[in-house]
């Protein structure tokens, strides 16, 4: 085990946290999970936070996930949580609740920085979007493993929808939808991402991606796309290196190699 940090993955159902091994983006612990409180008050969540943390007793820095917009630790948007956290400090709130210092991060992002350190898209080089499918889309940019933060794509409009209402996993519970029905859902989506920015590589998160083989072979698409390979942890992962201090010694991740 190298050095250890420690991320909380807070989401629009559940907050759960664990003990990271950064050298690896392994857990090092396992993953303790409570409901999300609702309303999902910045109060409430912070509270919750504070008992993920106290479950373990960790005193080290934390990183933590936020399931919207986050900019300088200040939550921006709330897409799939209360609104009152619009303008919160997420860094400030949490840190009063845990006392501990805090780094916020969208969860996306997160992920996207965890697969590109340790998972599908390490050493890949040129773009990467990591996309979460869950109860909303997330979406991260990575560019020659530098992450562009607050990408927001699971927001873009087709067909005159805000296609995350229509291609994310809680559409596909919510609505009944197949596989194939869903995969169309997904086929548009992942066509437009393709066509406004020609990645080299997609990378597909979230709870759902456990199941890839059911979707993923049912697109057509220009781009390589697999799975994500820290799947769920992926979050609590990135999350967790960018409060170490690998983070604040090495602002960007480690370089990728180009390729041949
Ligand atoms: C939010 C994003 C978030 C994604 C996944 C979207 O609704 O706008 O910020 O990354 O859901 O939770």
């Amino acid at each position: 085990v190298g050095l250890l940090g420690f991320g909380i993955d807070i989401g629009g159902s559940g907050i759960k946290g664990a003990v990271v091994d950064l050298d690896g983006g392994v857990l090092a612990s396992e993953r303790y999970k409570i409901l999300t409180p609702q309303p999902s008050t910045a109060d409430a969540v912070s509270a919750s936070v504070a008992e993920v943390v106290g479950h373990f007793g960790w005193q080290g820095t934390l990183g933590c996930t936020f399931p919207a917009v986050v900019q300088n630790g200040v939550a921006r948007t709330a897409a799939n949580v209360d609104q009152s956290w619009i303008g919160t400090d997420i860094e400030a709130v949490v840190g009063d609740a845990t006392g501990l210092a805090v780094t916020a991060v969208n969860d996306a992002d997160a992920a996207g920085l965890a697969e590109t350190l340790w998972g599908a898209a390490k050493g890949t080089d040129g773009l990467v979007v990591v996309v979460t499918l869950g109860t909303g889309i997330g979406t991260a940019l990575i560019y020659n493993g530098l992450l562009v933060p607050n990408s927001e794509l699971g927001h873009i409009e087709l067909d005159g929808e805000d296609y995350e209402t229509r291609a994310s996993a809680a559409a596909r519970d919510r609505e009944g939808l197949s596989w194939e029905k869903w995969a169309r859902r997904l086929q548009r989506y992942f066509s437009a991402l393709e066509f406004y920015l020609r990645p080299n590589l997609f990378v597909v998160g979230g709870g759902v991606s456990r199941r890839a083989e059911k979707f993923l072979p049912l697109l057509t698409l220009a781009t390589p796309i697999v799975t994500a390979k820290l799947q769920n942890e992926a979050g609590i992962a990135g999350a967790a290196y960018l409060s170490s201090e690998l983070a604040l010694t090495e602002p960007a991740p480690p370089s990728v190699p180009a390729s041949p």
